[in-house]
């Protein structure tokens, strides 16, 4: 369990990093007076209204009201909840975080970590020094062959691993290095009692994060040996479903305003060197969850850019969930038959590149719905339009769905009413995971939030004991109120009678009918929990807000405690 961090070492924190040097790395940044003044960040505009105040180590921005301390800032502009961005800059401060802070990496010290990476860049210079000797010889025109010169070579830090067994491991002894420190990064592996690289004639590619550190390699063999591309495994600095090849170049490139999302190094490589932005690829792995969060640190939007073959193409299905997820805007790039991107691109070139069809999320769902089915039979079309609709339900915007509605109506020929029976049939019907829906209410009342109303019906229903729940879960009034006559013990009927508003009975069976609840108690018991986490959340949120408007008002010493109590509400959320 994570353990608060203390105020006088936030504190320290704060002071130790510099906002206007944090700020300017971002921002250009003039000065002028104690305030600093550039283009705000976080809103469009042309004339500089946003501010960094260098007495107070506070920014804001007179345009659209952001502000806060420099742990606000990293928050905001790199997307990253409070424990990430503390992290981020106790790393910049070189403060190590405290012990039991629940922090990712504190299982390793900081200065230990920073060891580990700097052996891993001494094996990328050697890898890369190997190239241009006769050591190297074969990497270096395997690289041709795949269409990269010296300069490319060298701007994308690629190298040769060496011919015998233990050059690496040898070189990285001379340094210093413990025969533990090599096999604990995956650059030596120890088999019956020796130690011996663990990368041997293969075309090299360093993985280097955004931050610039080297964390591991793939590798590729030259010939047709197995398995085609060989990675560095999990290392105390390495983890491949957490991190991402080629952010170190695209995080460079925030202006494109999107990130081009591939399945593989070489892909990478040839999309970079056409002159194609943003690129990135996952690491050997499906895209994962921590994959989309980082990129939504760089982006919020995504170009998925995997091969056009079906597997690539469930890929990219799963990929556009995951995407989804992370609240990050999709298209998709469809590559012809049979062809990834650098096969694509090293044809068509930039050109063909920009011209292919780039669809969003919802289109290149429905075109994926398509195949293998003969839509000139009604078996086909039956099964596309039910296809549709299920896709169809998972799209937010009431204008969006119009749209793809009409265009179904044309393509299948089936009403519009029909389709939309379909789409709502289906949302009753309770799937596992999925966020809980709600029948709508007959009257019209404003209805009492879904977990709250989940919560009363399942209490009303005997479904969680009462035991497990207090009034002060519940936020609105309303709820409070028949949550307390329920914990009591009242029953849901005696409960409803004793309301006479009309309106407000409707209110409460509305709250006490909330649909699906799970039948087992287990399932019950899980929603709960998930409930609760939910109001606890959305309470704190409220609370942030009430501060952040208090803040609008406060001067001086007084915004500086609401901006430490914000901090503090930001890290329960966060735990
Ligand atoms: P692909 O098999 O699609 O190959 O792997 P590719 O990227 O087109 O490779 P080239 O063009 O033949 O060099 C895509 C990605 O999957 C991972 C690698 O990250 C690779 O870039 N992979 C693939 C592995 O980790 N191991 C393998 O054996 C194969
Ligand atoms: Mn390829």
């Amino acid at each position: 369990m994570a353990v608060r961090l203390s105020d006088p070492w936030l504190e320290e924190l704060r002071m130790r990093s510099s906002l206007e040097e944090i700020v300017s790395e971002y921002v250009p940044l003039k000065q002028k007076g104690r305030r600093y003044w550039g283009c705000c960040p976080f809103h469009n505009e042309k004339t500089p209204s946003f501010s960094v105040d260098t007495e107070a180590q506070l920014f804001y921005c007179f345009g659209c009201h952001k502000g806060g301390t420099v742990i606000q800032f990293v928050m905001d502009i790199e997307h990253m909840p409070f424990m990430e961005a503390v992290e981020f800059l106790a790393e910049r401060a070189h403060m190590e975080m405290p012990k039991d802070s629940g922090a990712r990496n504190s299982a390793l010290r900081a200065e230990e970590r920073e060891r580990l990476y700097e052996a891993n860049r001494f094996a990328a210079r050697y890898f890369h020094r190997l190239l241009w000797q006769e050591e190297g010889a074969d990497a270096l025109k395997y690289f041709y062959g795949r269409g990269l010169n010296d300069s490319d070579i060298r701007r994308f830090g690629l190298g040769a691993s060496p011919k015998d067994w233990t050059g690496l491991t040898n070189a990285l002894k001379a340094e210093g290095y413990t025969e533990g420190d090599i096999t604990r990064i995956d650059l030596a592996v120890a088999r019956e009692g020796r130690v011996s690289d663990r990368f041997h004639d293969r075309a090299m590619f360093p993985i280097i994060d955004a931050k610039g550190h080297v964390l591991g390699f793939g590798a590729r063999t030259m010939g047709g040996g197995e398995p085609k591309y060989l990675n560095t495994a999990d290392t105390p600095v390495f983890n491949k479903r957490h991190n991402l090849y080629g952010l170190n170049w695209a995080k460079a490139e925030r202006a494109i305003g999107h990130l081009v999302l591939v399945e593989g190094y070489m892909d990478t490589l040839s999309l970079r060197k056409a002159g194609v932005q943003g690129v990135v690829a996952t690491l050997g792995t499906a895209l994962t969850p921590e994959q989309a969060r980082l990129m939504r640190r760089f982006t919020g939007e995504v170009w998925i850019s995997y091969d056009g073959d079906p597997p690539g193409q469930k890929a990219a299905l799963r990929a556009l969930s995951i995407l989804d997820e992370a609240d990050i805007a999709t298209k998709v790039i469809d590559y012809p038959k049979g062809m990834d991107p650098d096969d694509f691109i090293r044809a068509n070139g930039r050109a063909g590149f920009d011209a292919l069809p780039k669809y969003p999320g919802t289109d290149y769902r429905l075109l994926r719905a398509k195949d293998g089915l003969d839509l000139d039979t009604q078996a086909g079309m039956t099964a596309y339009a039910t296809a549709a609709c299920d896709i169809l339900r998972g799209v937010r915007s009431p204008i969006e769905l119009e749209n793809y509605l009409r265009r179904l109506v044309n393509e299948t020929g089936y009403d519009k009413d029909v389709l939309m029976r379909q789409i709502n049939a289906g949302a009753l019907q309770p799937a596992r995971n999925a966020q809980p829906r709600r029948i709508a209410p007959q009257k019209q009342v404003e209805p009492v939030s879904a977990n709250e109303s989940a919560l009363l019906t399942m209490l009303s229903l005997g479904r969680i004991p009462a035991t497990l729940l207090a009034e002060d879960d519940f936020t609105e009034g309303d709820a409070r109120e028949w949550a307390r006559a329920l914990i009591d013990g009242e029953s849901p009927a005696r409960l409803l009678e004793g309301i006479g508003d009309e309106g407000r009975r409707a209110r409460a069976m509305q709250a006490l009918n909330y649909e699906p609840i799970p039948e087992d108690r287990e399932g019950a018991l899980h929603m709960a929990e998930d409930c609760i986490a939910a109001l606890r959340h959305e309470r704190m949120e409220a609370r942030a807000r009430q501060i952040e408007s208090e803040i609008a008002r406060a001067e001086g010493a007084e915004k500086r405690e609401l901006y430490a109590q914000l901090e503090q509400i930001y890290q329960a959320m966060d735990a």
